[in-house]
């Protein structure tokens, strides 16, 4: 059942698990930015395991900063999204139009050492998510995957046609791509189904203000949160892996994309649910098309923050591919989307973040 109040359909909500976090906060803001009234609420489940929470807080830092932002309420439930109880009476509390699924988690490396830990979070977590909205009628669903799916690339730029699935390294990377097929199967079982499998390239970047940003807990694994912690000296040396790759100065080619632009990709997919006869799994990837070398964001950082960034040419990390960008063609005509930030925002916004947030939201 949905919920009612007094017979009259409460206000529609957007459910987003893993709001806290880094894509997700921004998506939420970005959200909140957009709504010109009271057109839906927005409600984040998470379990705080990758999000900080200050003492005696009800909510988590990043989204306590966000209602300062927007001046608006997010509706907060700290819950695994394995807990079907906790996760139903959300959905009995609220009147849940769609769910955008940020919730996971994404360390690469660890989940090479903790294989089951991520299949139950990422696999058995969305299972669960999609029963718990099947049992309420919800059938709208935005999925936060990943150009990782693609594996090592057969031809570039990547476009959604390129097989999925092929020589996956890490149980991470092929827990984005199982729930991509059980979507799959999921929406050919189930015409009520509508679920867009967003497949970011690599996020970078912080909300302008640089208030709420990505805080990464422990050493970074990724690039950018790694520089921006060498220029703030909290670490001492970028250590880069390997410049005997197949590309201009030898190091990795990506694709980075703004996380605002990365957000207002989401705004963008929800519009898509309002077409008429609009059904089905739909993979769209988000990202520039643009590759940057490592030495590039090295550079682009240095002449953002003014600071210098020591590194050092180390082997190849296990598992790495020499070069990724997207082909942006999909999300151009799908979701009349495209990424306006420049790498010089990316590095300026993420700059903001870390300068102002030395440790995060520890800080803040
Ligand atoms: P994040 O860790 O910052 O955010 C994930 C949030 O989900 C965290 O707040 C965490 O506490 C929460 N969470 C984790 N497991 C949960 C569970 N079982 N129940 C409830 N909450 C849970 O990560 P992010 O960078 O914001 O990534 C968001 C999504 O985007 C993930 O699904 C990730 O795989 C995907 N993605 C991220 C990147 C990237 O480079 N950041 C790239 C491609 C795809
Ligand atoms: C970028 C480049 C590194 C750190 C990962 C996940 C992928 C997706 C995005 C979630 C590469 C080099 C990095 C460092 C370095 N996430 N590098 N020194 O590996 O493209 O993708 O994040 O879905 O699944 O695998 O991103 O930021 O780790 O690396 O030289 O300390 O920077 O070798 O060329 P990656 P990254």
């Amino acid at each position: 059942m949905k919920p009612t109040e007094n017979g009259i359909t409460m206000t529609p909500a957007i459910l987003v698990t893993g709001g806290a976090g880094y894509v997700g906060s921004h998506t939420v803001t970005t959200l909140l930015e957009r709504q010109s009234g009271q057109e839906f609420e927005i409600v984040v489940v998470d379990n705080l395991s990758n999000a900080y929470r200050s003492e005696g807080q009800k909510k988590p830092e990043s989204l306590r900063i966000i209602e300062e932002i927007t001046n608006k309420t997010i509706h907060f439930y700290e819950l695994d999204i394995r807990d079907a109880d906790a996760l139903s009476k959300v959905f009995e509390t609220h009147n849940v139009e769609c769910v955008i699924h940020f919730a996971a988690l994404k360390a690469v490396g660890e989940s090479v050492e903790k294989p089951l830990e991520y299949y139950q979070a990422n696999i058995g977590g969305t299972c669960t998510l999609m029963e718990t909205m099947r049992k309420y009628g919800v059938f709208k669903l935005i999925y936060s995957s990943s150009c990782t799916v693609y594996g090592e690339p057969e031809r570039l730029p990547l476009d959604e046609g390129h097989p999925t699935g092929r020589g996956l390294t890490s149980p991470y990377g092929k827990s984005k791509y199982f729930c991509e097929e059980i979507m799959k199967d999921l929406s050919i079982s189930d015409k009520k189904w509508k679920i867009i499998s967003l497949r970011y390239f690599n996020p970078v970047g912080a909300h302008r203000s640089g208030r709420i940003g990505e805080d990464p807990a422990g050493i970074p694994n990724n690039l950018m949160p790694f520089i921006a912690q060498v220029a703030v000296g909290r670490l001492s040396e970028l250590k880069v892996f390997g410049n005997d790759y197949p590309t201009p100065d030898g190091t990795g080619v990506r694709d980075y994309i703004h996380v605002e632009d990365l957000a207002e990709g989401h705004v963008k997919a929800m519009k898509l649910f309002q077409q008429p006869g609009f059904s089905g799994f739909h993979a769209i990837n988000l990202g520039t098309g643009t590759g940057y070398s490592v030495l590039e964001m090295v550079a682009a950082f240095k002449a953002a923050s003014g600071k210098d960034i020591p590194y050092r040419i180390i082997g190849r990390r296990a598992g790495d591919i020499a070069t990724n960008y997207s082909d942006v063609a999909l999300s151009h005509k799908l979701l009349g989307w495209r990424a306006v930030k420049t790498l010089e925002d990316m590095c300026a916004d993420t700059w903001r973040w870390q300068s102002k947030n030395p440790n995060g939201f520890k800080t803040s």
